[in-house]
């Protein structure tokens, strides 16, 4: 039982006042992971503010997958640790913790680069950053590590998603990776690959929709090699069937799901992009290299003629989805020839849009001690020479919208007053004017249908089309 009494409702108060920022680095799963860090940091009376000045608990939701990402960190904590000692002047503490791959990768080193660091928590056990952050306020011991990979799943001790209603939520399915790429620090910082429950993830879901969500984004390192237990316990669940269980919650207009690897792709895979409407006509499918000789060289697990194959079955599946990608180049024994082969696969594929990366070696992954490492500056080139390609098939794929009408889902406020944004079924960003907040909270969280009047390089400008807007 709790105490209660004369103290209490000022002891309440004292308790509800506390402050943390949450920033989150990287990919959608730290975006997801921070969510969640508020969520389990609610009950112990933390509220969540925009900036780290008004806080009296700063989490970094750090990425470790590129060697300037994780160095970003480091300056970040050399001013917030300025902001930490001045706050101390005037007698309010500051906790200041380290969370996601970079506290994974790097643990208690972390606290030796960094002294004014409390907590390094690493993305397998923030579940238990309640107790991490009472023990680092009692007392000005040395900073708290905890990067364990603990038996009990995080998600077993979540509390439900709080936050009110973003009309577009990422929802974490599958965590993790087995697959080894040799460039890659995700299988040692996320774990093994874990699947949730069916069952788990559906009750998120509708959970979510009745916090008034309208579509969700499934996540995962690998969401493709999700098997989940089955909700009735009989066998396990591949992700086609996942999604067709997702399509039948009422409210839920829109799925999608990021990120795949290609030899994950199976039939029910396909099939789910014919058969499923709420689907998105788009999928994010990182290919990495061009070249059979670097694919190799990357442990990839798949030929250059694998990938074409499954863009052509997903073709076949559903004619106009739109096709995404993650490119590196400069991996290790890179020549001018297979960076040819990476240009020629793009050519031949056609993507709607696309990320690319300078090989950067991370410390402790087969790539990095490979001898034939390709010049810093041989990079840079090769990179702008992909990046002009990839753009100019992203300006025409956003072409091909303009005069025409899609269904825009608007889901958030535009950056600009008098504008609402939203997206296309196949990703693109699209803004559209409203006239006031009145018009706004009418379409928010809508399917509209939406007139595009102009392309711009990474979105779209439109209105909504004359009879919807007088519906
Ligand atoms: N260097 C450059 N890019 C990398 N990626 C992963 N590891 C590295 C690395 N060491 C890229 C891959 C992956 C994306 C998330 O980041 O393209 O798909
Ligand atoms: Fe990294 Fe490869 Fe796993 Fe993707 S599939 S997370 S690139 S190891």
């Amino acid at each position: 039982p709790r105490p209660e009494g004369g103290g209490a409702h000022r002891r309440r108060e004292a308790f509800l006042a506390k402050t943390v920022c949450i920033k989150s680095y990287g990919c959608q799963m730290n975006v997801y992971d921070s969510a969640r860090m508020a969520d389990v940091l609610a009950p112990e009376g933390y509220r969540s503010v925009a900036s780290p000045e008004d806080a009296d608990l700063v989490i970094l939701n750090t990425c470790h997958i590129r060697e300037k990402a994780a160095d970003k960190i480091y300056s970040e904590l050399g001013r917030l640790r300025v902001l930490k000692e001045a706050r101390a002047a005037r007698g309010r503490p500051m906790l200041l913790a380290v969370a996601g791959c970079v506290a994974q990768a790097e643990g208690a080193e972390m606290l030796r680069r960094a002294p004014a660091l409390d907590i390094v928590v690493g993305p397998q056990s923030y579940h238990r950053l309640p107790d991490l952050v009472r023990r680092a306020s009692r007392g000005a011991g040395p900073g708290l590590v905890d990067t364990e990979f603990p038996v009990d799943p995080k998600f077993d001790s979540l509390p439900a998603p709080s936050a009110p209603g973003s009309v577009s939520a990422f929802l974490t399915i599958q965590e993790g990776c087995d697959k080894f790429c040799a460039f890659c620090v995700v299988p040692y910082t996320r774990g093994a690959e874990f699947s949730r429950p069916a069952a788990q993830i559906l009750a998120e879901a509708r959970h979510l929709v009745a916090l008034g969500t309208r579509e969700i984004t499934l996540l995962g390192q690998n969401v493709n090699a999700y098997h989940g237990a089955a909700p009735d316990g009989a066998g396990e669940w591949r992700l086609g069937r996942l999604i067709r269980a997702l399509a039948a919650i009422d409210g839920l207009a829109r799925i999608r799901y990021t990120t795949s690897h290609p030899s994950d792709v199976d039939a029910q895979q396909i099939a789910a992009h014919a058969e499923i409407d709420k689907l998105m006509p788009f999928l994010h499918l990182p290919v990495q290299s061009g070249s059979d000789r670097v694919l190799a060289a990357m442990n990839r697990r798949h030929a250059r003629s694998d990938y074409l194959r499954i863009v052509a079955a997903l073709r076949t599946a559903r004619p106009d989805i739109a096709l995404s990608s993650d490119f590196i180049v400069g991996h290790p024994g890179e020549t001018e020839a297979d960076f040819q082969a990476t240009l020629d696969l793009v050519r031949e594929v056609g993507f709607a849009q696309a990320y690319s990366f300078k090989y950067s070696p991370r410390p402790g992954t087969p790539a990095a001690a490979e001898e034939d490492q390709v010049p810093e500056q041989e990079k840079s080139e090769r990179l702008a020479r992909l990046q002009a390609l990839i753009e100019s098939q992203q300006r025409a794929f956003n072409e091909g919208t303009a005069g025409r009408t899609v269904p825009v889902l608007l889901d958030r406020p535009g950056r600009r007053q008098g504008q609402i944004a939203g997206r296309t079924p196949w990703m693109q960003a699209v803004h559209v004017p409203v006239a006031d907040d009145r018009e706004l909270a009418r379409h928010l969280g809508r399917i509209r249908p939406v007139e595009i009047l102009a392309v711009r390089a990474t979105s779209l400008a439109g209105r909504i089309a004359p009879a919807a807007n007088a519906a």
